[in-house]
């Protein structure tokens, strides 16, 4: 609970509780002197605070999972090939992201003709259109993916795939260091996946230190036809 000691007074008037609540840190995860209180660690809390309060504001409260440190470094898929892996990818499981809340979820990578890559997410509730861009040709598997012209890309890393079967995606987003803001997501090329091979890429998942106990399974039955 520390942090919310640190939300200026006037932050604290502007938004809900239910923003601040997303402050919350448990004790386990404060360790003595890292929260001193001299002026330049209350500035840096500051910059954080306001920094988390944008987040808040982008995505709803009850999906962050928020980590302490800065963003793990996975292994990305070697060699890369994005023409094989355009075309569409069922979700199978995922750390939670409101953007594609609901059902029968489904992504669509398209080469446009100017060469960025068109990533449409399809579900039950709702479409949405973003692009995808290969940020550094020398690593192609971290794509970098933005939903409007007025959010930077956020990272779309592939730490893995056969291209065929299945693909698993990392998301991560730093605070200053001192936090981190992760999402993860289990593709196939069919809507279902053995338990298996689920069970396997959580093992790929957990040995780069992600957290894939809040992983979800995304509901793919009832999903061809008539919806
Ligand atoms: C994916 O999108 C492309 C471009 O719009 C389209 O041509 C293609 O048919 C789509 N693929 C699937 C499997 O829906």
């Amino acid at each position: 609970m520390a942090l919310v000691s640190y939300v200026p007074k006037y932050l604290t008037h502007k938004f809900p509780a239910t923003s601040r609540n997303l402050l919350f840190v448990t004790d386990s995860d404060l360790r003595a002197g890292e929260f001193q209180a001299d002026s330049r660690t209350v500035s840096t809390m500051k910059r954080v605070v306001v920094w988390m309060f944008s987040l808040t504001l982008v995505i709803p409260v009850s999906s962050q999972v928020f980590h302490w440190g800065p963003c793990p470094t996975p292994m990305v898929q070697p060699n890369f090939e994005l023409n094989r892996y355009l075309g569409k990818w069922y979700e199978i499981e995922k750390l939670p992201a409101t953007y594609e809340k609901g059902t029968c979820i489904e992504t669509n990578y398209s080469l446009r003709p100017d060469k960025t890559i068109r990533v449409v997410i399809k579900g039950k509730v709702r479409t949405a259109e973003g692009t995808a861009i290969i940020q550094n040709q020398r690593e192609p598997a971290k794509l970098g993916v933005s939903f409007s012209y007025f959010t930077p890309y956020s990272p779309h890393w592939v730490l893995s795939t056969d291209y065929d079967s299945m693909s698993l995606l990392y998301s991560c987003t730093e605070v200053l260091r001192l936090f981190h803001v992760d999402y993860a997501w289990i593709l196939s090329r069919s809507r279902s996946l053995p338990p298996e091979t689920i069970y396997h890429a959580k093992e790929v998942f957990s040995r780069d230190n992600i957290d894939v106990s809040r992983m979800v399974p995304t509901d793919q039955h009832g999903c061809e036809g008539g919806a």
